[in-house]
C-alpha cells in the first residue's frame, strides 16, 4: 500500500494564482528539492489547488471550461509537463456545484455534482492527472452528507480508471471536525471513521495557516491514530514550513507531521530559492522515512507535563520506533521518553540516534533523556529496543457463513474464510499499547474490507490490499485501544456485497503506550 503523498501544492503561497508557467516553475522547483534528497523516499505530486477554472457555470458539453491564457494546451500541457520532470499531476475539485472560490461578481465558480461526477473524473484522468483533491463548500452549502458524497465520488473515479487505466489518489477535504467544534457538518463523524479505503487521505481540521499556533491546533486536530493504517492516512493540512516561521518552528511542524505519519504536502514557494535552513529541514532523508515507514500508523501521545509532549509511532521491524520530544513552552527544557512508555523491554539495551543531527547517541536502559530541547521546538529520535513476544489471540464462534480451513502457510495452520464474523479473545497482558497484526489473505486483484469492532464500540473499516494469491499471506497492524483485563475483538465482512479477507491470525503486537493508558496502568500499579 503507498505511503502518506509526498509532494507540494499551490493553495498555500500562491491561493488562485495559478497558470501553466507559475506551475511549471513550482514543479521545476519540487524535481530541484528532490535532487538534495540524498537517498530513500522523494517528493512526488504536484497538486493545482483551486483557482485552476474559473467560471461560474460549465460550457455547451458540460465540461468545465479552460482558459487557454491561464493554460495554453490545456490542463493535459501541465499534467505532461509535469510527467516529464518525473512528477505526478494533481487537480482540484469541488464535491458540490460551487466552488469555495468567488468570481469578481460575487458569484462562485461551478464545482461537481452528482450528476457530474463521472463525466469529471473522467476528465481529470484523461488529462493525464494522478491525483484529485475533492473540497467540501459546494458540498456543505448543498447539505449533502460527505460519506455517501465521497463513496460516490471513489465509484466514479474507479469507472475512471478502468476506462482510462489512470488511477487518481483521492484526497477528501470536508475537513473533518475538532472535538469542540459543531458547526463542521460532520462533527462527531469525522472521515477518519468511515473514509479508510474510500480515499487515500482526508483532512482533520480546519485550514492551515503559516504560524505555529495553527500548526499545534491542526496537529491536536488531527488525532484519531485508530483511523490510521497503511494506505489511509488522517491528513492535518498542507503544510506551511519554509514560508514565514523560525527554523525551530518549521523543524517541529515537520517532525511532528513525520510522526504522524501524515502527508508530507508542501505548500511554500519553490519557484523561489530556498533558504538553507529551509532546504536541509526538508531534505533529510531519516526524517522522511519516519513519515513514509511502511506501517503507515499513526504516532501516539505517550507522556505530557504541561507543555511538553513525547509522541512515539511503532516502525517497521522488531523493537523500532521514532519519537518526537516537543518542548512547546517558552524555555528550553530536558525532556524524558521511557521504554516502557514504547512498549520496549525497559531492561533491555536500546540504540538512541537523533534524526536532525543524523548521530547515534549511544546505548541507553529504561530511558533516554534529552538535556535540553529548545524552547518552540523538538528532538527527534529512533529508538531501536526489545520487543515482548507477540501474543496470539484465539478464534472462538465463527458467524455469517465463516469457515476454518487449513492453511499450511498460515501460523495456525488454519484460516478463517467466506466472512461472516469471526471473534477472537485476548487479553492485553503481557503486550500493551492497542497494536493488532491481522494475518491475512486476499487473491483478488481489488483491496478488499473488513469490520474490527472492539470491545462492542464502534466498527473500524480495514481495508487489506490483494496478496498475490491465495496461499500467500500478507499483514496489516491497526491500532485499536485496548482495556485491562480481557478483550473481545470481532472481524466480520462489510456488507454481503462487499469482498472480505481470508483471515489467518490476530497477534497483539507491543507499541507505544498511549497516555491515558498508561496513566491507568501506573495508577493500577500504585494501588
Ligand atoms: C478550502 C480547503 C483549502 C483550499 C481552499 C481553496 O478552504 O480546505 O485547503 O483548497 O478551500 O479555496
Amino acid at each position: 500500500m503507498p505511503p502518506p503523498p509526498m509532494g507540494w501544492s499551490s493553495w498555500n503561497s500562491l491561493g488562485e494564482g495559478v497558470n501553466h508557467d507559475v506551475v511549471k516553475a513550482e514543479a521545476d522547483g519540487l524535481a530541484a528539492l528532490n535532487a538534495r534528497i540524498a537517498s530513500g523516499h522523494r517528493y512526488e505530486y504536484v497538486n493545482i489547488d483551486e483557482g485552476w477554472w474559473r467560471s461560474g457555470q460549465r460550457d455547451a458539453s458540460g465540461n468545465f471550461i479552460v482558459d487557454a491564457t491561464q493554460w495554453p494546451g490545456g490542463m493535459q500541457a501541465i499534467a505532461q509537463y509535469i510527467h516529464s520532470k518525473g512528477l505526478k499531476a494533481g487537480i482540484y475539485i469541488d464535491a458540490g456545484p460551487r466552488g469555495c472560490g468567488k468570481r469578481a461578481d460575487g458569484t462562485h465558480f461551478v464545482g461537481s455534482d452528482p450528476a457530474h461526477y463521472d463525466h469529471d473524473f473522467l476528465q481529470f484522468a484523461q488529462w493525464g492527472f494522478d491525483f484529485v483533491k475533492v473540497d467540501f463548500c459546494g458540498g456543505a452549502a448543498n447539505g449533502y452528507d460527505p460519506e455517501k458524497t465521497y463513496r460516490s465520488i471513489a465509484q466514479s473515479i474507479s469507472r475512471a480508471y478502468s476506462k482510462t487505466g489512470h488511477r487518481l489518489t483521492f484526497s477528501l477535504c470536508d475537513w473533518g471536525t475538532i472535538p469542540t467544534d459543531k458547526s463542521f457538518p460532520d462533527y462527531n463523524e469525522g472521515p477518519w471513521t468511515w473514509a479508510a479505503g474510500v480515499g487515500t487521505m482526508w483532512r482533520t481540521t480546519r485550514d492551515i495557516t503559516p504560524d505555529f499556533d495553527s500548526v499545534v491546533y491542526n496537529l491536536a486536530g488531527n488525532y484519531h491514530p485508530e483511523g490510521q493504517h497503511t494506505g489511509y492516512y488522517n491528513d492535518p493540512d498542507m503544510m506551511v514550513a519554509g514560508m514565514r516561521m523560525s527554523a525551530v518552528h518549521d523543524q517541529a511542524h515537520i517532525s511532528l507531521w513525520a510522526i504522524s505519519g501524515a502527508p508530507m504536502i508542501l505548500g511554500n514557494d519553490l519557484a523561489k530559492p530556498l533558504s538553507p535552513d529551509t532546504a536541509r529541514l526538508l531534505t533529510n532523508p531519516e526524517v522522511l522515512a519516519i513519515d513514509q515507514d511502511a506501517l503507515g500508523l499513526q504516532g501516539l501521545l505517550v507522556a505530557q507535563s504541561g507543555r511538553l509532549q513525547v509522541s512515539a509511532k511503532l516502525l517497521t521491524g522488531t523493537g523500532q520506533r521514532a519519537v518526537v520530544l516537543f518542548n512547546n513552552s517558552a524555555k528550553a527544557a530536558p525532556m524524558t521518553v521511557t521504554w516502557d512508555s514504547l512498549g520496549l523491554v525497559p531492561s533491555s539495551q536500546a540504540t538512541v540516534r537523533d534524526v536532525w543531527a543524523r548521530k547515534d547517541l549511544g546505548r541507553f536502559t529504561t530511558s533516554y533523556t534529552a538535556p535540553g530541547v529548545p524552547a518552540g521546538g523538538v528532538i527527534m529520535l529512533t529508538i531501536s529496543g526489545t520487543d515482548p513476544s507477540p501474543v496470539m489471540w484465539q478464534p472462538g464462534a465463527l458467524a455469517g457463513g465463516a469457515v476454518s480451513v487449513r492453511c499450511p502457510t498460515c501460523a495456525s495452520g488454519n484460516k478463517i474464510t467466506g466472512l461472516g464474523t469471526v471473534n477472537f479473545s485476548g487479553t492485553s497482558l503481557g503486550a500493551r499499547g492497542g497494536f493488532i497484526e491481522i494475518g491475512y489473505a486476499n487473491d483478488s486483484t481489488r483491496t478488499v474490507f473488513a469490520q474490527l469492532t472492539m470491545n462492542g464500540q464502534r466498527p473500524a473499516m480495514l481495508a487489506f490490499p490483494p496478496t498475490g494469491s491465495d496461499a500467500s499471506m500478507g499483514a496489516i497492524t491497526v491500532y485499536v485501544p485496548f482495556r485491562a483485563g480481557p478483550n473481545a475483538l470481532s472481524l466480520s465482512n462489510a456488507d454481503a456485497s462487499t469482498p472480505a479477507p481470508d483471515i489467518g491470525y490476530v497477534a497483539t503486537v507491543s507499541g507505544p503506550v498511549p497516555l491515558s493508558q498508561s496513566e491507568a496502568i501506573a495508577r493500577r500499579a500504585e494501588n
